[in-house]
């Protein structure tokens, strides 16, 4: 018989970008196992909201907003500024519409989650009088640095940016952040970027934080969040280990699987730098002729649009696949959960984005760290020298440093011991 009592909804708005979706989806999941009814706001139509996957999940569209592509035009940074412009309106209009519906019998509004990218929700959320959470889908640490950044003098903040030599200088009270390990962005200039952080540390009058890390990760951090921010924070991840919920917005290539099946026990690298990160034609050959003289079997996510369709002539992809054709494997989007699940795989180079490094550790594979961009940079010196489990390859890529990384990592005396400790951080995660 059908239950007919009134759930109590949960309304979340994610960032429609992959690393964002797929926590904010998680955060669905183990919500609606408790008993919630969910509703998901896109500010565009994914793949998402088709997922049979989802169907117990109410998906709403608002209107006049952005789409991916214009993700990838924009830059995360300038998209992100304008998304918050202006879906304002848009939700407003929406969550109106919501409570409208409650007052004909629908579920009644509990709470507004929103990914901590998407503030423009507090104006409706302050408007309607409903309580509000924000999520945060990047790690503790980044959350720190954002809102160190927010109050730091711009000033001579810029002028230490630009200075070659502070660079390798500690930044004072976020040991063992560097200047240049901060979540600066390549996506635009410094000023826009200090503006978008300072807006995503501003709780305004959300209720509490919840951030996807675990105190077993960043316990110092989440001890400075919860003495700093004036409302409770919640730590209640990794989320994928709790959730597993499939949210992949491109299709995946299950051919991967079978062709892993074929190798060695932790024998594989596993390459995949995320959904947004774009890499140079040069460091591409430098990767693949590293990869090639290692003799280790590699799997590469190649994604389309990660690499200059212009430079990508003929007589490159040739001499390209000639140094991958024998021990690599090549494959657009990976079902990337179970590829690190499999046996065989022994390492995994990233760019160290939040939800892959949360991944890899839920898997107790050692990474190759060679972050892009933004929170990646913080990520991926705590994988080398506060969680021990990866190898940061910093400065110009170049074959010969290819090839020691992943000798150190799968064959070395090195990589057991990190491949130890990064097995006990999954068992205490
Ligand atoms: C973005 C930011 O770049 C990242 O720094 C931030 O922490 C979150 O938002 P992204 O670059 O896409 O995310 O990286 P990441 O956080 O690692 O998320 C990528 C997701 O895509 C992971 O959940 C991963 O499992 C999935 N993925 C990636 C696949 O399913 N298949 C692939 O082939 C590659």
């Amino acid at each position: 018989m059908e239950d007919k009592r009134v759930k109590r909804r949960i309304v979340l708005v994610p960032v429609p970008a992959q690393g964002h979706v797929t926590p904010m989806m998680q955060l669905g999941k183990a919500l609606y196992s408790k008993g919630f009814s969910i509703t998901v706001v896109l500010t565009h139509y994914n793949r998402v909201s088709s997922s049979k996957y989802f169907s117990d999940f109410q998906f709403l569209t608002i209107s006049g907003s952005l789409t991916e592509s214009d993700l990838h035009t924009l830059g995360p940074l300038k998209f992100l500024m304008k998304l918050n412009q202006i879906c304002e309106t848009s939700f407003k209009h929406c969550l109106s519409n919501l409570l409208q519906e409650q007052v004909n019998g629908n579920d009644d509004i509990a709470c507004v989650v929103y990914d901590e990218y998407m503030y423009f929700s507090q104006a409706a959320v302050k408007e309607f009088q409903l309580p509000s959470v924000v999520f945060s889908t990047t790690s503790a640490t980044a959350f720190v640095c954002r809102s160190v950044l927010a109050r730091v003098n711009a000033e001579s903040f810029l002028i230490n940016m630009k200075d070659p030599e502070a660079q390798d200088m500690v930044f004072p009270g976020l040991y063992p952040l560097r200047y240049k390990d901060l979540p600066t962005s390549v996506f635009g200039p410094l000023e826009s970027m200090l503006k978008v952080y300072t807006e995503t540390v501003n709780i305004r009058t959300a209720s509490a934080v919840i951030i996807n890390s675990a105190s077993c990760l960043e316990s110092s951090s989440l001890a400075w969040l919860k003495r700093e921010l004036h409302v409770p924070v919640y730590h209640i991840g990794p989320l994928h280990i709790a959730a597993s919920a499939p949210s992949s917005l491109l299709e995946e290539d299950r051919s991967c699987i079978e062709w892993l099946d074929k190798q060695k026990p932790s024998s594989v690298i596993y390459i995949s730098l995320g959904s947004l990160a774009l890499m140079e034609t040069k460091d591409m050959f430098e990767m693949a002729w590293g990869l090639s003289n290692s003799n280790q079997p590699f799997l590469w996510v190649i994604r389309p649009g990660s690499i200059p369709a212009s430079e990508w002539t003929e007589t490159l992809q040739e001499e390209f696949s000639k140094l991958v054709s024998e021990r690599g494997y090549i494959v657009k989007w990976a079902p990337q959960m179970e590829v690190l699940r499999h046996p065989s795989v022994g390492a995994f180079w990233s760019h160290c984005g939040w939800n892959s490094t949360l991944e890899s550790i839920g898997e107790g594979v050692p990474m190759i760290c060679r972050p892009f961009t933004g929170d990646q940079k913080v990520n991926a010196r705590y994988l080398e020298r506060v969680w021990r489990i990866g190898v940061q390859l910093e400065g110009e890529l170049e074959k010969g440093i290819v090839e020691t990384a992943v000798k150190r990592l799968i064959a070395g005396e090195e990589g057991e011991d990190m491949r130890k400790r990064a097995i006990d951080l999954k068992e205490e995660a």
